[in-house]
C-alpha cells in the first residue's frame, strides 16, 4: 500500500475531525515556537528578503494549519517594525498530502486573514496563500524559491510501510517482540525517507534558508520499553485483535497490517542530517511532552487516535469496522485509563541550508 496515496488525518469538522482533535498537536507547536521564532528572525535578519516564500510541510487542516503560519509572519513583522522597515510580501504554501482537506482550509482562509490582517494593523504586506498536493518525500517547489520550512508533527510519517515486517505478528507497528529484522525495516525506511525529504528541501530552499521540523521520537536509542507498555498503539492493536476473536477479521488481515511511523532518536537525525550534507545544525533537542494535558478523557483519546488513522484502518479493514473498533477503543481506555501511558518524546530540529 503506498501511504502517500490513502492517508489523510480525518477531513471536515465533526466530532472524529482532525481539526476538532488536534488540541495535543497544538500544545506542541506552542512548545517549540521559540524554536520557530528564533529561525524565523535569523533568517529575515541575514537576508532581509523583499518577498519570504514559506511552506508549511503537513499543514493538514483545521486551527493548527493558521496557527503556524501566523506566529511566523508575527515574528517577522514584529522585527521590521522594530528596525523601521516596509513590511514584505509574504509567500505561504500549505502542503500536504493530495487526499488532504484543502477545501476546509481555504473554504477558511478568508476569515482567518481578515482577523490577522487587522491585528498586523497598517502598513502590512500582501500575503497570497497556495495548496500544494504533494508527498514531502520528493520535489514539491521550484530550485532556490523558499526562504523557510516549518513542519510539525509530521515527519515521524513514513512513505510507505516498511518491506520485511512478516515476522512482526501480533504488532502493528515496532513492539518488544518485534524481531531484530523488523527494527531494521523501519528504521531503513526512516532513513531511506528522511534523506529523500532533505535532500528535496536542499534544492528548494535558497542557500541561508532554515527549516524547523518538530516530530515524534524516542528518548533512548532503544526502542522499550515505552513502545509495549500501554499506549495509543498497543491499544489499537488489541481492539484490531478484538476483531479477529470476534471471526469479524482474518488473522492473517491483521499480521499484515502495519503502521508506517517510526520514531527516530536524536542520534539517528543527527546521523542523517550529516549523511546528506546540505544542512548544518542550530539547534537539534527533544522533550517529553504530556498529552494527557490537553486530552483529558477516554473520548477525547480516541478521537485524536481516530483522525490520525481511520484512513490506514478503513484501507486495510474496510470501512464496515470502524466504528467497532473504536467503540472498543473508548471501552477499554476507559478501563485502563490509570496505566495509560500519556507521555510522547518530541524531537525538535532546526537546520540552515548551507
Ligand atoms: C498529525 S498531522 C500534523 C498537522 C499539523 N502540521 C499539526 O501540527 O497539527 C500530520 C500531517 O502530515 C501529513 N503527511 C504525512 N505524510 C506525508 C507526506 N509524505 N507528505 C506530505 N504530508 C504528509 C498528513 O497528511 C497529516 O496532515
Amino acid at each position: 500500500m503506498e501511504v502517500v496515496e490513502v492517508f489523510h488525518m480525518n477531513e471536515g469538522n465533526g466530532d472524529t475531525s482532525y481539526a476538532n482533535n488536534s488540541v495535543g498537536q497544538k500544545n506542541v507547536i506552542l512548545r517549540t515556537k521559540p524554536t520557530t521564532e528564533e529561525a524565523i528572525t535569523d533568517l529575515y535578519n541575514s537576508l532581509c528578503p523583499e518577498t519570504i516564500s514559506i511552506a508549511d510541510l503537513g499543514c493538514s487542516s483545521g486551527p493548527n494549519t493558521f496557527l503556524v503560519v501566523f506566529d511566523i509572519i508575527r515574528a517577522v513583522e514584529k522585527l521590521r517594525k522594530i528596525t523601521g522597515t516596509h513590511s514584505p510580501e509574504y509567500v505561504v504554501h500549505l502542503s500536504d498530502l493530495p487526499s488532504n482537506d484543502f477545501n476546509s482550509i481555504f473554504r477558511s482562509l478568508p476569515r482567518y486573514v481578515e482577523d490577522f490582517k487587522k491585528e498586523m494593523g497598517d502598513g502590512f504586506g500582501d500575503c497570497f496563500f497556495a495548496g500544494v498536493g504533494g508527498s514531502f518525500y520528493g520535489r514539491l517547489f521550484p530550485s532556490k524559491t523558499l526562504h523557510f520550512v516549518h513542519s510539525s508533527n509530521s515527519l515521524h510519517w513514513l512513505s510507505q510501510i516498511p518491506k520485511g515486517l512478516e515476522e512482526n505478528k501480533g504488532n502493528i507497528r515496532i513492539a518488544t517482540s518485534s524481531p531484530p529484522s523488523v527494527i531494521k525495516a523501519y528504521y531503513e525506511q526512516f532513513e531511506r525517507d528522511f534523506l529523500t525529504f532533505l535532500k528535496a528541501r536542499s534544492e528548494e530552499l535558497v542557500t541561508g534558508g532554515r527549516m524547523v521540523l518538530y516530530f515524534s521520537g524516542r528518548k533512548s536509542e532503544i526502542h522499550n520499553p515505552i513502545h509495549d507498555v500501554l499506549n495509543i498503539w498497543t491499544l489499537l492493536a488489541k481492539c484490531l485483535k478484538d476483531l479477529v476473536t470476534k471471526g469479524l477479521v482474518e488473522e492473517e488481515k491483521l499480521n499484515s497490517f502495519n503502521i508506517p511511523i517510526y520514531a527516530a532518536s536524536l542520534k539517528e537525525v543527527k546521523m542523517v542530517v550529516e549523511k546528506e550534507g546540505s544542512f548544518s545544525i542550530n539547534v537539534l533537542e527533544g522533550f517529553t511532552y504530556d498529552f494527557s494535558e490537553s486530552v483529558k478523557d477516554g473520548k477525547a483519546i480516541t478521537n485524536s487516535v481516530r483522525a490520525l488513522v481511520e484512513s490506514l484502518v478503513v484501507n486495510h479493514f474496510g470501512r464496515g469496522v470502524i466504528d467497532q473498533v473504536f467503540n472498543k477503543y473508548e471501552e477499554m481506555i476507559g478501563e485502563c485509563m490509570a496505566e495509560f501511558v500519556k507521555e510522547e518524546f518530541i524531537n525538535i530540529v532546526s537546520l540552515t541550508k548551507i
